[in-house]
């Protein structure tokens, strides 16, 4: 339902989108209710010639209800999104779906870097492909990324996949993600880390095995590393990565 302001491209992108509408959904009803009855009240109980105002110590039963009912209401309706936001953390974050691939992400002030297995589907081998402010997936494949930090603390977010996961310096911190839908995505670092943190940008693009194959084809030509990865239409992500470049 989200979907229709913001592409969701994964598979548990429409999850993360019905736990924030439930969120929204409770906690607006109450809005609505609290202060529709927050007027109602000011507008009964205005000024009149010849009324008294009363005097009430808030003690007497029928009176304390008008605390106690709500409050009741406003527990169910938070153990409903307590229940709900487990699930969906459950489901994302503590449960890792077997790895058809695993590719390794590097953060560091201000450019995201990117370590493909390539052809041969391991990390730390000869074939491996690096990039710059581009990570290359296939669609329908669950990948699971080793997220790290060369410097200080840094968030990977792609709002496409409602994936958020902080890197953190000295940690190896694994996750995955499950592309559903072609395209080219952004990523955002969301964990304020200098300067350039605004300009930390990078793409997500997501391929089908025949894009991806051409692409790792291209990555193997010698040619390929002698070129930026970064092509001209990503401003940001080449920002930078000329912040990172800089850096002594
Ligand atoms: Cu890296 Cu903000």
């Amino acid at each position: 339902m989200l979907e229709r302001f913001m592409t969701g491209a994964s598979t548990y992108s429409s999850s993360v989108d019905h736990l924030i509408f439930l969120i929204a959904a409770l906690v607006g009803f109450w809005l609505i209710v609290a202060e529709a009855f927050f007027f109602w009240l000011m507008f009964r109980y205005r000024y009149r010639e010849g009324r008294t105002s009363q005097y009430v110590t808030g003690e007497e039963k029928e009176l304390k209800r008008w605390i106690s009912v709500p409050h009741m209401l406003v527990i169910v309706c938070d153990i409903v999104i307590i229940v709900g936001a487990v699930k969906v953390w459950m489901n994302i974050k503590q449960t890792m779906p077997p790895a058809e691939q695993t590719v390794r992400i590097y953060a560091q002030q201000w450019a995201w870097s990117f370590v493909d297995p390539g052809p041969d589907g391991m990390l730390d081998t000869g074939d491996d492909v690096r990039t710059v402010g581009e990570l290359h997936v296939k669609v329908n494949t669950t990948y699971h990324f080793e997220l790290l930090s060369r410097d200080v603390l840094h968030s990977f977010c792609v709002p496409a996949f409602r994936l958020k996961q902080d890197a953190v310096p000295g940690r190896t911190i694994r996750g995955w993600f499950r592309a559903t839908r072609p395209g080219t995505y952004d990523i955002q670092c969301t964990q304020m880390c200098g300067m350039g943190h605004g300009v930390m940008a990078g793409r997500v693009i997501v391929e089908t095995p025949e894009q991806h194959a051409q692409w790792l084809q291209r990555a193997a030509n010698p040619a390929f590393a002698a070129q930026p990865a970064v092509s001209p239409s990503a401003p940001s992500a080449t920002q930078g990565a000329q912040l990172a470049e800089v850096r002594p």
